[in-house]
């Protein structure tokens, strides 16, 4: 295991601790309340929170495409007290990788994917959580709603 993943005791005498690394993805473009819950229930769930941030590359081969670029929205995550870390993320495959490179212990979902078997293989790799979305809320929602 590596240095950076442990929490020094040597003050106390305990055994090194290692951190309990949670991982989750989105786009959090408009950054909104509902992200913020997301974020916060997520970083509850270890010591360490990663996000994967969808790239505008990323939504355009999925045909949306985000107010903020990717530029923006990392800084605003990175400026989100819950977040310790802002990864890209660029395609569907990367998750096996990314749960490998930084030694994830929790990959957290939005429970819109709750009742589909798409991310079961991941649970060979790690835990799976998935934490309900804030009802009322989200980026498509405000997007439309300032239109109007
Ligand atoms: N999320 C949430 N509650 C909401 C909206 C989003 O918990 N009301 C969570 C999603 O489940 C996901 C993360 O926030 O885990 C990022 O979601 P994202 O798709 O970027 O946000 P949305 O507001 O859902 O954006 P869109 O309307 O473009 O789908």
């Amino acid at each position: 295991m590596s240095e950076s993943l442990m929490v020094n005791r040597f003050t106390t005498g305990e055994a090194p601790k290692r951190l309990r690394r949670v991982l989750t993805y989105g786009t959090f473009d408009l950054l909104h309340y509902g992200h913020v819950r997301l974020l916060r229930r997520a970083a509850a769930l270890g010591d360490y929170l990663i996000v994967a941030l969808s790239t505008d590359e990323f939504n355009a081969s999925k045909g949306k495409s985000s107010f903020y670029s990717y530029g923006i929205r990392k800084e605003i995550l990175e400026s989100i007290r819950y977040v310790d870390l802002v990864i890209p993320e660029e395609n569907w495959e990367q998750k096996i990788d990314d749960i490998k490179r930084y030694e994830i212990d929790v990959v957290v979902m939005g429970s819109d994917w709750k009742d589909s078997p798409r991310f079961d293989y991941l649970k060979d790799y790690c835990e799976l959580v998935f934490l309900d979305r804030t009802d009322g809320i989200s980026t498509t929602d405000v997007k439309r709603e300032l239109k109007e």
